[in-house]
């Protein structure tokens, strides 16, 4: 049977402990203002610092940006190479600002196809900030769900060959322990802006028991109010994680 990993604390605010989001809309928000689609991707890092700073201020415990998918790669090689240098200018530029304000970062992909210098980069900011205890922010970076499960089978199998299992009895929790979002609780809201409602191969297992908000705003346009306002959407909704909307009013915790 499936168990959710997702923590209940009936003690707890309301407030999501982990926020997932697939930042989509730069391209067409450039497009709009007749801009090279770099500027929507430069734009839309002011919206990942407001994000982030709003996040750690509201004590969210993770925060989970999709950043550059393993499909990504597909884009014109201009684009492609824009953002990589996006990438390295926005987390030297800011990582010791982010390190003061206690935030964590974490990098989740295949970090092996990157250039060179933005791989050292993330090694160095992981461990600068790898003791902070406010924020954790994951920035997923040539990620994909379905390269996720696969690393994490691979992590297993070999194990199981060297011998280092103690059993090989797969379990859904030895699956969850090499998944790169192992330690991290599972997302309690994922948003997509852009408009498009699809999930686009991020966290598919992370994501099992997750409440979906979707907003047609283009990603450098989405403010800390919207975020406020899906927050407030996830607190209004009644998770039953397969339990009866009874067994929830009577506040029976999930076996
Ligand atoms: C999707 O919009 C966005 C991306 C593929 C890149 C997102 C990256 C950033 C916002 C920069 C983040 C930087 C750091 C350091 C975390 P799109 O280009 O697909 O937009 P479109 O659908 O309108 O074309």
């Amino acid at each position: 049977m499936s168990t959710p990993t997702v923590a209940f604390d009936p003690t707890d605010n309301g407030n999501p402990r982990h926020i997932a989001i697939i930042m989509d809309g730069n391209g067409r928000w450039a497009k709009k203002r007749f801009m090279p689609r770099v500027m929507g991707h430069r734009s839309g890092v002011k919206t990942v610092k407001r994000l982030v700073e709003y996040c750690n201020n509201k004590n969210i415990e993770v925060l989970s940006l999709f950043a550059f998918s393993s499909e990504n790669w597909r884009r014109p090689p201009e684009e492609v190479s824009l953002l990589m240098k996006l990438f390295i200018t926005t987390l030297s530029a800011e990582i010791k600002r982010l390190s003061l304000k206690k935030v964590r970062l974490i990098c989740i992909g295949d970090n092996s196809a990157f250039p060179q210098e933005l791989q050292d980069m993330i090694v160095d900011s992981e461990t600068l900030t790898k003791n902070n205890d406010g924020l954790t922010l994951v920035i997923a970076a040539n990620y994909g769900g379905h390269w996720d499960i696969t690393q994490a089978v691979n992590q297993i199998s070999a194990k199981i060959k060297a011998g280092t299992l103690p059993d090989a009895l797969i379990t859904e929790a030895l699956i969850a322990q090499h998944l790169t979002t192992a330690n991290l609780p599972e997302p309690d809201l994922f948003i997509r802006t852009g408009g498009e409602e699809r999930i686009s191969n991020f966290m598919l297992w992370q994501l099992a028991y997750t409440e979906f908000y979707f907003t047609k705003t283009l990603w450098p346009d989405f403010s800390t109010t919207l975020l406020q306002e899906a927050i407030d959407s996830f607190k209004g909704r009644q998770r039953r994680f397969g339990r009866t909307g009874d067994q929830v009013q009577n506040q029976e915790p999930p076996p």
